[in-house]
């Protein structure tokens, strides 16, 4: 009886403790400070806007200047000229992205297109079902905040393992129905990086989490004729 109380409750907190996916929430500390200059940059710069970055650490490191896992290279070369604003916050959750974009990040902006790669930091906490679902409430957010803008989903990328990564599968085949054909586009780059069995050689750091520069290099290439596509449409 006490044994079941305990898991019951250890259970129940971790209900409460873990976020829920589409609905809002904050971090602190250095994070605000982060959103804040995010803000800050959209309503100085906002006109020379025309491509906006969302996600977690792995959209981060775009701008990292590391020769192995960053790829502020690659980054400067294709997109900074486009007039690019990175809002990538490492650690970040649906629900982080979520708050950030309703409080202020996307005032004053009206970007071309939107590239948006979120969730694989719910994994350890959400169902894929739930997780699913905090994208697409980002999505709606973003088209209702941005209707001129188009996003760009990409897919969850493969990770760690088989197990990790037909979790990340089972949740983009839920998102890439958010495909409109126009507004709304999905892109799943799993092939380049995962062939079924193994990673690809060298595209991962360690963790097999974050991209290695050539990982970034593999993204950039993928990613173009959709995204150049997108970013060149007049409509
Ligand atoms: C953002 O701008 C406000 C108003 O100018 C300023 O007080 C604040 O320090 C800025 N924050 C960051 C993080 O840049």
């Amino acid at each position: 009886m006490k044994i079941f109380t305990i898991f019951a409750t250890i259970s129940f907190l971790s209900t409460v403790l873990a976020g829920t996916p589409w609905i809002p929430e904050p971090r602190d500390g250095s994070w605000l400070e982060r959103h804040e200059g995010f803000v800050n940059n959209s309503l100085i710069n906002g006109g020379e806007i025309n491509l906006l970055f969302y996600g977690d650490s792995i959209t981060d490191n775009w701008e990292v200047d590391d020769p192995y896992w960053g790829a502020k290279e690659i980054y400067d070369e294709y997109y900074a000229p486009l007039g690019s604003a990175n809002y990538g916050v490492g650690s970040d959750r649906t629900e982080q992205v979520l708050w950030r974009i309703i409080n202020g990040e996307v005032s004053n902006l009206r970007p071309k297109v939107c590239v948006l790669k979120i969730g694989t930091n719910n994994l350890d906490e959400n169902t894929d079902v739930d997780i699913a679902r905090g994208i697409a409430s980002i999505v709606t957010e973003l088209r209702s905040r941005l209707p001129e803008t188009k996003v760009l989903l990409l897919g969850i990328l493969p990770r760690e393992n088989s197990v990790m990564t037909s979790r990340c599968e089972n949740i983009n085949g839920m998102i890439s129905i958010l495909d409109n054909g126009n507004t709304v586009r999905y892109l799943n780059m799993r092939g380049a990086y995962f062939d079924g069995n193994f990673f690809y050689e060298g595209l991962y750091v360690h963790d097999l989490i974050h991209l290695s520069k050539l990982g970034y290099a593999m993204w950039q290439e993928v990613m173009d004729p959709l995204f150049s596509d997108m970013f060149n449409s007049t409509n």
